[in-house]
């Protein structure tokens, strides 16, 4: 199975995928880990990103879509991968199609981490990473607002979406993401 996990900051997008990847058995490819990754193991690539992730601004998408489709050509995603924060932009959602439509294996299910902002705020505060000041999770916000959240209607349209609520404890919240994945596994 190929899953897109969509959500703003501190959504659960990546407590959950956790859950999901155990669940599935398959790979979690996370953008905002591996670019981390880059980060700490000082690479070009992970140097020039960590000034957009300090300022909570997107990396370009032909970084980070260049970063993807290496990922997903190793032999691990072959049965499929979790993806975790990507796409986010909709250049990054059409080039990922375009991929995956190539090699005949398109995403199967769309989640969408419903949480209030108030809630988003507490929780990132509460975590401390080094893009958790208020100024960067404000901008995290915006970028979300204006970058991200036009996905959801472009996967609505393609019969994809499927909105979870993410308050309530992690367990309350995978319980209901694994109702969603169960029932697109029952019908695939
Ligand atoms: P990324 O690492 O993806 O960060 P993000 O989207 O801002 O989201 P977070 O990782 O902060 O939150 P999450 O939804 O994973 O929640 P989590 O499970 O951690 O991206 C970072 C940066 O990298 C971006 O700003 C950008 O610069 C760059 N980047 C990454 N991908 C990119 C892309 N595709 N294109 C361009 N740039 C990209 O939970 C948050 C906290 O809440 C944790 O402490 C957790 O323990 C807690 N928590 C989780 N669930 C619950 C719950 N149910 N109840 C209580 N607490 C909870
Ligand atoms: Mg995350």
């Amino acid at each position: 199975m190929r899953i897109v996990f969509i959500g703003p900051p501190g959504a659960g997008k990546g407590t959950q995928s956790a859950r999901l990847v155990e669940h599935l058995e398959v790979p979690h490819l996370s953008t905002g880990d591996i670019l981390r990754q880059a980060r700490e193991d000082k690479t070009d690539v992970g140097l020039m990103a960590a000034e957009f992730i300090d300022a909570g601004r997107l990396v370009p998408d032909s970084v980070v879509v260049e970063i993807v489709e290496e990922r997903i050509q190793q032999p691990d995603c072959a049965q499929g991968c979790l993806f975790d924060g990507f796409p986010r932009t909709l250049a990054q959602a059409e080039t990922l199609d375009t991929h995956l439509a190539d090699h005949g294996t398109p995403i199967d299910l769309v989640i969408a981490v419903d949480v209030p902002e108030d809630v988003l705020i507490a929780r990132l505060a509460a975590r401390g990473r080094d893009d958790d000041i208020l100024s960067a999770i404000q901008k995290r916000f915006e970028q979300y607002q204006s970058m991200t959240k036009p996905l959801l209607e472009y996967y609505q349209s393609k019969g994809l979406l499927q909105v979870v609520d993410g308050t309530g404890t992690p367990d309350e919240v995978f319980d209901r993401i694994k109702a969603v994945v169960d029932n697109a596994v029952d019908n695939a």
